[in-house]
């Protein structure tokens, strides 16, 4: 579980903002359509949805979607990502998007996942992708 707690108005804020990108998703090929958030360190709210291409691999997910215009907006520390999808199982961010989060976020970043239902949990970046390599591995000694 996160220790950074998220106030009740920017959980919302992300949960909608999601949900919203979520539904401009273009996924013709998988149907499975995906939103997502992220909370910058000015508590600006960027959002994104997977965009998919014939060309498969070469779609881009929500997460990495959000953390895109997170950067085109100056913003430069993710506070907090959400990830909206629906289906059986809840949609975590895949680990291309963990390590893409990992380059803007700490240890400590909470990462919400959502549904149709709602927020159903709370994990923070170390759980979903323990022993990162980030900037700080390229400092010199
Ligand atoms: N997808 C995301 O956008 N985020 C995730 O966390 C998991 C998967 C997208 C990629 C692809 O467009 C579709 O969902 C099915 O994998």
């Amino acid at each position: 579980m996160s220790r950074i707690t998220l106030d009740d108005d920017a959980r919302h804020a992300l949960l909608q903002a999601a949900r919203a990108a979520r539904l401009n998703a273009y996924a013709p090929y998988s149907k499975f359509l995906v939103g997502a958030a992220v909370l910058d360190e000015q508590g600006q709210v960027h959002a994104g949805c997977n965009v998919e291409n014939a060309a498969y691999p070469q779609g881009v997910c929500a997460e990495a979607a959000a953390l895109c215009a997170m950067v085109l907006s100056g913003g430069r520390r993710a506070n907090a990502l959400l990830v909206v999808g629906d289906g059986p199982a809840w949609v975590t961010p895949c680990g291309g998007c963990r390590q893409k989060l990992r380059e803007f976020a700490a240890p400590d970043t909470p990462v919400l996942v959502a549904d149709g239902q709602g927020v159903q949990r709370w994990f923070t970046l170390d759980e979903l992708l323990p022993h990162g390599f980030g900037p700080e591995h390229l400092k010199p000694e």
